[in-house]
């Protein structure tokens, strides 16, 4: 996969998945990312990681309501992306920046987008 990273960090229209929780949620994501480029702080980090475990909270509580199929892997995605962030620490080094930048550019475009219209 390999979708444009936007330059400077911030959604856009093209990541709309059309459920306004899920995507004010995105935006803050990506709000959470641009922090810790701004300030490559633990605060910004603690922050980040907040963002991201209430936002897939919130996601996989709607993919289990409306039975969503691909919900177990789409989780497992999740899980992953949650270890990841769990083994860094501030300052961020810039591997762990492009690396967290490029998973939420790709999981949003490439895996979510898979169940906009299938959310109830
Ligand atoms: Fe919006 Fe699957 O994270």
């Amino acid at each position: 996969m390999g979708f444009d990273i936007p330059e400077p960090y911030v959604w856009d229209e093209s990541f709309r998945v059309f459920y306004e929780t899920l995507d004010t949620e995105h935006k803050g994501l990506f709000q959470g990312i641009f922090a810790c480029i701004g300030e490559n702080s633990q605060g910004n980090l603690d922050t980040l990681r907040d963002k991201v475990e209430k936002h897939f909270s919130t996601e996989e509580g709607m993919m289990k309501k409306n039975n969503y199929a691909d919900y177990e892997s789409h989780k497992k995605l999740h899980a992953e992306f949650v270890g990841k962030l769990a083994a860094l620490s501030a300052p961020l080094d810039g591997p762990s920046v492009d690396y967290a930048k490029n998973w939420l550019v790709n999981h949003i475009k490439g895996i979510d987008f898979k169940y906009k219209g299938k959310l109830g």
